[in-house]
Order: C-alpha cells, then structure tokens, then sequence
C-alpha cells in the first residue's frame, strides 16, 4: 500500500470509528458489534503503525494518553464558568420562582427544564470547525486547567463532531463515573494497597488530574453534556431544544432523565421523584438542576457575579445516619491485602439498612481515629456499603478499643507485610485459604469466567471439604461431589456443571482477568489479549515485549513477569490448559464451524444477553453484526423487533427465534 492508499484507507476508517462511536456513546444506538468495532480498531492501528504521520490528534486512535506533562497549562474561559445557588427544600425552590417573577415583573407560570444532578466534574469542551481542540476544567470560573489530553481519552466524548456544526461551539458538562466503575475501582486499589477514593467525585477528579493522560485512558470516565458557552451559530428558543442540538451534533446528553415543567407545582413533583428514584440511577447525584428553560427569559434574566438568576441546584438532603461501631474485623482479599471493616449496630439510611463499612486501610483508621465501640456518623454515597465520615469523638466512655496493625494473618496465621508505600499489610501465604476463597470468588464473577450458580456458600463448602485447592480444580468436580453439598439437588447441580463448562471457551481477555494478575485489570485484560493473541505468547513474551506497549508501565510487565515465573502459576495454567480452558482471542476467532457466517440480534432476548449471544456466535468463528444486509446469514429476533426484522423479511433472510439459535448453539456443542 502507498502512503496516498493509506491515507485514503486512514481517513475512511477514521469517519467510520467516529461515527461509530458516537452511536454507541452518544445515542445509544450502535450499528455494528462490538468485535466489528475492535476489527476496524485494529486496522487503523496498524494503518498508524506503518505510517506513523496519519495519527493526528483527531484520529479515533488518540484515546490511549499522551506522554505526561510537567503541569496542566491554564486556559481562559471564553464566557465565565458560572456555579449555582442551591436550594434545600420545597420552600427554597418557592423562593427561587418568586425571585425570577419579580426579577421579570410578571407572576406568570414559568417552564423548566429538570436535569439530574450529577456528582463529578465541571469541564468545558471548543470544538472549533467541528474538532475538540481545547478541554479545560473549571477552575476559578474565568481560567481553568487544561486537561485536553485527558479529556480525549473518554470515549464518551466525541473527538469529531457531527456535521453541519458550528465552526465555534463550546460546550460545558460533567465528566463522572458510574457507581459500579467507582467500586471496581476502589476494589482493585484496596487490593492494590492503593487509598481509595472517597466517593465517585473524588474518583473522577483524582483521575481526570493526571499529568500522565494515560493513567485517565484506564480511568471508567463518562461525560454528559448539560449546556454551552459560546456558539457561533443561532441558538434555538430553548433550553431543552439546545440539549437536543448538542445531542445531533454527536454530544452525550441525559436526556432520558430530563423532565419539563410546567410550573412550579410540576417542578416540585419533579424533585421528588427524582428523590425517591435516586438509588436506582447508575451514577451519583446529589440534587437536580433546574433551568429556566425558554432561552430568552434565561437572557432578560442574565446573571449576577458568579451565579445565572435563571437556574438553581435543589439539593438532596445527605444520607446520614448515627450509629456504634460493634467491631472491626479483618478482611483477607485474593492478593492478601488485609482491610479493615467496621461491624456497625444496623442502622436505616435513607430506607437502606447498613451493618457494616470498610475502613479501607490503617491510614483511614488514623485519620478518622475509630476506635471500637465509637459512635460514628455514615453516609451512604449512592451505595449500600457506606462510608464512616466522622466519629463523634464527645460521646466516647474511654472503653473504646483501638485496632493495631496485625502482626500474622487473621486467616491462616501466616507471615504478614507492609511494603513501603503501601497503605494495606499483605498476607504472603499463597495457600491461605482466605486468598484462595477470594481467587474464586473473582474467577468465576459475571465479568470474569462468568460461571452462574458458584455462590460464596457452596465455594465455602467445596474448600472446607478439600476438593477445590486452585481454580484449576473447578473443571474437575464430579457431579457426586457436588451433590453432597448442602441446598444442592439434581437440577441445580446439572446447571451448575452446564455453566463450568460454559466457561471454557471464554475469550482470552477474561481469562487473563479471571486470573487475578496484580495490576492487570478489565481493560488491561483486553489490551493484552489484543496485542498477544494467546496465552502461551503472553507468557513468552519478555519485558521489552511488553513495555512496548502503550499502556503498560514497568509496574504492569513486571507483574506480568512475576506471575508467568511463579511455578504454582505455570501449574494451574497448565491444568487450566488440560481441562479445555482453552482461550480464544479475538485473533484467532475466525476459524471454526460458523467461520464467514454472520448473525444479526434485534429485540429483546429472554435467555441471552447481547454479549452472553455475540460470545456464543464467536465462539464457533461466526460474527455478530450490528445490521441487516444482504450478507446477513441470520437474523435472531426477539420481542418486539422492530425495523431490523423488516428488513430480514424484506431480503427474504433466514429468521430465527432465540430457542432457535439456542438449538443451533446445542447442536455446536455436541458435535
Ligand atoms: S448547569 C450556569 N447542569 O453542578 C449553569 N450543572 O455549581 C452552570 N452540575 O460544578 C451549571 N449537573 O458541574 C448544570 N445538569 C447540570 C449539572 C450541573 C451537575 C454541576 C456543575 C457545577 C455544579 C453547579
């Protein structure tokens, strides 16, 4: 290929990742598969790889970090950044209403739009000619910092926008995490020995503040974009209107959780609801936006110093709760960290009932000074395992009990460390049955080998009795073993041993997650399993092979190193290899008695989720695409397909229920 053939290929592909990415990220409508996603991906790496001048900033590969900064440069904001007058409760909100009525002369109704609150942080995103070209935080409200490295690095926001756009647009959001990301998160560095952070917030600030935008490329951030600063092009009459635009142009904007209101009694409903509806929403909030939302009035009304009058952050109340820490006990984790976690009297917290919270590490005990049998304030950030915030040191009987560093292992009595650096002292016993129990626990979770019906209580009893001392040792249990333990009959049993089995053909990436390798994580699971392909070539690869790599550190290929040397390791693997656990990569996919066939999943599926399905397809080499053509070889339809099907009916294409699919899937596995 010559460099014009590239070029072209380059920027094809490029349209096309871009494109896709903003379906799946900002409209929440992807067209192709996930694996066709990564297949492009790759094809535009290795476009760049031979031809290192097409990775302009804009390229969809630019998401992986640059090399670190000395410190953040500053950046003026060309309209100020403003913040918002909070309101506590119905009356404040009354308050807020009866201001802007004065404020206009009129005591007519007013329409507001109602915009969750969300928990992270303010940034603001120029995209001049449709291109992010600046991204920059906060700040004091008139300079910010710029973190455009990093902010090109979330996925959520679009390097390109979509056309026509304005040549100028500046547009201002959140950058946050999910709930579920933050707690991954502080798992893996509770395990790590890593401080956690405190909340979501603090979690996507700490990791959107890295002079290193690479350490933020393996940070889970999301965006929502919730209004602008300047634009080059006429605004439309309102606020919600101008949120839809955003959201045309490629932005991700919330809208499923944005309500109108008529007036003010509607207003209030609105937060109330969104009160009550708070637990079930995927990411923290602490409150909801409300905005006047004809554009006009939001201009007659204009601002004052630091605050617009047309807009209010109606607060939620904290979720706190007074409580005594009955003990602290020590927790063993599957790389022998030990926590500490207070065992509380159970308390109610906003309908939720709490008993116990971790302490995360003897750093935290200082801090907070808890002692056992204090009293202590906790607050519930979005999840039912709360944070201790303070202790109320005034109500102590001077019978409380420190907690000392542990000298020997809570659960098997072995050697204790504390490295230099670390937080956490670690149990360094291989054998401990505390970290064999947690190993297990983490190899058969839903995002690892994924093995339904391997609860904590039968794993429990699978190691009292001896029978599983490795995770290899899963693919060896009879059906009498498991029969013999307790709450277990025929049927499940059955199940159980179905989805062991299952599990076998997981593809390389959950494997390598599954295996608990220090410092290897979800993402760089996959990363790894891209570039090697196998497990034998991960294994055989050295330290330059893997430094290599853009995101791994010495840190990462040491780990890696260490884990493939350690001879219990090599000893598993290989009994891994021997019971069939034979990895998949994405490479080596397309052999296989489905190889060149391709399916199409629409509607709802009862048995199946999308990935559980693509998994399946691609496990016999077929390809799981995101729409009909006439290349399509099935289409599976669930309830209430829509257009897909119409179109599979159009091409006169073979349509296949899911039991159907689930029968070809049987017929597979028994060949
Ligand atoms: S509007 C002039 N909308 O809350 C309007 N802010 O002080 C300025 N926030 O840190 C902000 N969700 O980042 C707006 N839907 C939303 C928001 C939101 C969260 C944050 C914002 C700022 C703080 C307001």
């Amino acid at each position: 290929m010559n460099t014009e053939q590239a070029a072209r290929r380059h920027q094809q592909l490029s349209a096309e990742l871009h494109r896709h990415g903003r379906l799946y990220h900002s409209f929440d409508r992807p067209e192709i598969s996930d694996a066709d996603y990564d297949r492009l991906f790759r094809e535009l790496l290795e476009l760049e790889q031979a031809f290192p001048q097409l990775a302009t900033a804009d390229s969809p590969s630019q998401r992986v970090g640059a090399p670190p900064l000395e410190k953040f440069p500053s950046v003026r904001h060309g309209l100020p950044m403003l913040s918002l007058e909070n309101a506590a409760n119905d009356e404040e909100i009354g308050e807020f209403e009866a201001r802007i009525q004065r404020f206009l002369g009129q005591s007519d109704a007013l329409e507001y739009v109602c915009e969750p609150k969300l928990d992270g942080v303010a940034v603001e995103l120029v995209y001049q000619a449709g291109r992010l070209t600046v991204g920059s935080t906060r700040g004091d409200g008139q300079t910010g910092e710029q973190i455009t490295e990093n902010l090109r690095t979330i996925a959520a926001i679009p390097l390109l926008l979509q056309e026509p756009c304005p040549e100028l647009l500046e547009v201002r959001g959140e950058v946050y995490m999910d709930l579920a990301a933050f707690q991954a998160l502080n798992r893996e560095r509770e395990e790590e020995g890593l401080p956690v952070f405190a909340n979501p917030r603090n979690a996507a600030a700490g990791s959107l503040r890295q002079l290193d935008s690479t350490i933020t490329a393996r940070r889970p951030l999301q965006f929502f974009a919730y209004g602008i600063g300047r634009i080059s092009t006429p605004l439309p009459d309102s606020h919600r209107q101008l949120l839809e635009q955003l959201r045309q142009w490629g932005l991700r904007v919330n809208l499923e959780e944005t309500r109108l209101a008529a007036n003010l009694s509607e207003l209030l409903a609105n937060f109330h609801d969104l009160q009550l509806r708070r637990d079930q929403l995927p990411y923290e909030i602490d409150g909801m936006v409300v905005k006047v939302n004809s554009l006009a009035l939001q201009s007659e009304l204009g601002t004052k110093t630091r605050t617009p009058r047309w807009a209010v952050a109606c607060k939620f109340p904290p979720r706190q709760a007074t409580t005594r820490v009955e003990d602290i006990v020590l927790q063993v984790g599957r790389t022998g960290a030990i926590t500490p976690v207070a065992q509380l009297r159970p308390v109610e917290v906003s309908g939720v009932t709490v008993s116990r919270a971790s302490l995360h590490n003897w750093d935290e005990i200082a801090r907070l000074d808890v002692r056992i049998g204090d009293t202590v304030v906790v607050e519930r950030a979005g999840d039912v395992i709360p944070d201790v915030v303070r202790v109320l040191k005034d109500q102590r009987s001077g019978q409380e009990r420190m907690v000392p560093l542990p000298e020997t292992c809570p659960a098997c009595g072995g050697p204790v460390v504390k490295l230099d650096g670390e937080v956490v002292p670690r149990c360094q016993e291989l054998s401990c049955p505390a970290r064999l129990r947690e190993s297990l626990k983490h190899f058969v979770a839903r995002r690892a080998m994924d093995i339904d019906g391997l609860g904590e209580r039968t794993l429990e009893v699978l190691l009292e009795k001896g029978l599983i001392r490795s995770v290899a040792d899963l693919y060896s249990l009879r059906r009498e073993d498991l029969l013999a333990c307790p709450r277990q009959g025929e049927k499940s049993v059955d199940k159980l041993l179905k989805a062991i089995a299952g599990s076998k053909s997981r593809p390389l990436n959950r494997l390598l997650f599954a295996l608990g390798i220090r410092h290897v994580g979800e993402h760089l699971a996959k990363v790894l399993a891209d570039q090697f392909g196998s497990l034998e070539a991960l294994a055989a690869a050295d330290r330059d092979a893997l430094l290599a790599i853009h995101e791994v550190g010495p840190q990462v290929a040491d780990s890696v190193l260490d884990f493939f040397r350690k001879a219990r390791n090599r000893t598993i693997l290989d009994e891994l290899q021997q019971s069939g656990v034979i990895p998949q990569s994405a490479v080596s996919r397309n052999t296989g008695p489905w190889s060149g066939r391709s399916f199409v999943f629409t509607g709802s599926l009862e048995r199946l989720t999308r990935g559980q399905a693509q998994e399946l397809v691609e496990k016999f080499g077929g390809r799981a695409a995101g729409s009909v053509s006439k290349k399509t070889d099935y289409v599976i339809a669930g309830a209430d397909a829509g257009s897909k099907l119409d179109k599979a009916r159009q091409l006169n294409l073979p349509i296949l229920s899911e039991e159907d699919f689930l029968r070809m899937v049987t017929e597979q596995e028994q060949s």
